[in-house]
């Protein structure tokens, strides 16, 4: 069978093959360049170690954020900037176990006690929106078939409300169903923005909806939606342009990984198809473009983008101030060193040691393993 634990593994065993060329074997060198404040285009940001989106799998059956949850995120306002957990923009997006979503007025209404709590404690925080498209399950869907560009299964499996089960092949979508998932990302970021979110990112990455589209190993399609890479791109272009008809267009960001494996993906030509991305990406005036580490990739990536630049995957306080002072971003992105150290930026700033993330408790549904990390003393 296989756990949370073993999903995550998977994830992170991906990433680390990448990022591991640049782990660092010493916390508690300080740089000064993280803790410059910044101006995310009209966003005043203190510092520069943002919180990286992660799936805790705490809302519940109803989808629906709740107290905890402000806890949590409110724990960890001293961030420049958070990056809320993924979250379903429909009911046809949802796929994943006790994750939130914010579709319906009880789901801002959770959103809006995180949003409050947040900014109490005088931070700022952005809405993840996700679309988990093939990767969903018939029971997210009352026995409908998940759908996404092709008619591609993921290898793998997942954690549906009834165990874990071998994800299905999906429904390849009609230009009806594309456009109203356009329209879906849309009305969830009209919503996110009535919660009180400071902004949005839009979830490309890692294997999700916008991901099955770009990538050539999980869209086959033959329409203006597949094929050349200007295609493959043209659905998150028609999201990014539909969510900045309702967001301020310098309140959106956008996160790719350009060559994460994670949930089954491949793509012919990453190095070309997410430069590419990137390039499509200039000109709207976006908030930041969010990459998760492609050594490779990335520098490709920000020398065509118009924006402020985010990296993740890997990183610790020394490489994180590394690369900023080499001018390869603007911000880094934090994940599991967030997870576990809620006051994360005042431990870098003084080269503390770290509490170390629990594995077995990042998608129980509990306070145990999320709002208990202790602080420093
Ligand atoms: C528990 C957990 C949940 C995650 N959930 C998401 C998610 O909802 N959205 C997303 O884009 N990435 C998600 N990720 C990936 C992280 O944002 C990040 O890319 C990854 O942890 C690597 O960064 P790190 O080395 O700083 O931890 C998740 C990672 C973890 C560990």
């Amino acid at each position: 069978m296989l756990s949370r634990r073993a999903m995550t593994g998977c994830f992170l065993g991906a990433l680390f093959s990448l990022a591991s060329r640049r782990a660092s074997t010493n916390e508690s060198i300080k740089h000064p360049g993280l803790f410059d404040s910044m101006l995310l285009r009209n966003l005043r940001l203190p510092n520069r170690i943002i919180m990286a989106p992660m799936t805790r799998g705490r809302a519940g059956v109803q989808r629906t954020a709740n107290p905890l949850m402000a806890e949590y995120y409110s724990q960890r306002a001293t961030a420049g900037l958070i990056v809320t957990e993924g979250t379903a923009i429909s009911a046809p997006g949802y796929g994943w176990v006790g994750s939130p979503a914010i579709y319906t007025d009880a789901h801002v209404a959770g959103w809006k006690g995180v949003t409050d709590a947040v900014h109490k404690q005088g931070g700022r925080i952005f809405l993840q929106l996700w679309h988990t498209g093939r990767v969903s399950h018939p029971d997210f869907q009352d026995g409908e078939t998940p759908i996404a560009p092709s008619a591609i299964a993921a290898a793998g499996k997942t954690h549906s409300p009834s165990g874990v089960k071998s994800y299905v092949t999906p429904r390849a979508m009609t230009r009806r169903d594309i456009a109203d998932a356009v329209r879906e990302y849309s009305r969830a970021a009209e919503r996110a923005w009535k919660a009180g979110f400071d902004g949005v990112e839009i979830h490309a990455a890692n294997g999700y909806l916008i991901d099955q589209f770009i990538r050539d190993g999980s869209n086959q399609r033959t329409d203006e939606y597949g094929g050349r890479v200007r295609n493959r791109l043209r659905f998150l272009i028609e999201v990014t342009e539909a969510v900045a008809q309702v967001v301020p267009v310098d309140r959106i960001g956008v996160r790719l990984s350009p060559d994460n494996p994670y949930n089954d993906m491949r793509d012919g030509n990453p190095a070309e198809t997410f430069t590419q991305a990137s390039k499509a990406l200039t000109g709207f005036g976006l908030a930041y473009l969010h990459v998760v580490e492609s050594v490779q990739i990335a520098p490709h990536m920000r020398a065509v983008f118009d924006g402020p630049f985010i990296l993740n995957g890997g990183y610790g306080a020394e490489t994180g101030a590394a690369a900023l002072r080499a001018g390869e971003a603007e911000m880094i992105a934090y994940g599991r060193h967030f997870l576990a150290n809620p006051d994360l930026v005042e431990r870098f700033r003084r080269g503390a040691a770290l509490n170390q993330p629990d594995t077995s408790t990042f998608y129980t549904g509990e306070p145990k393993g999320y709002t208990d990390y202790p602080p420093l003393t």
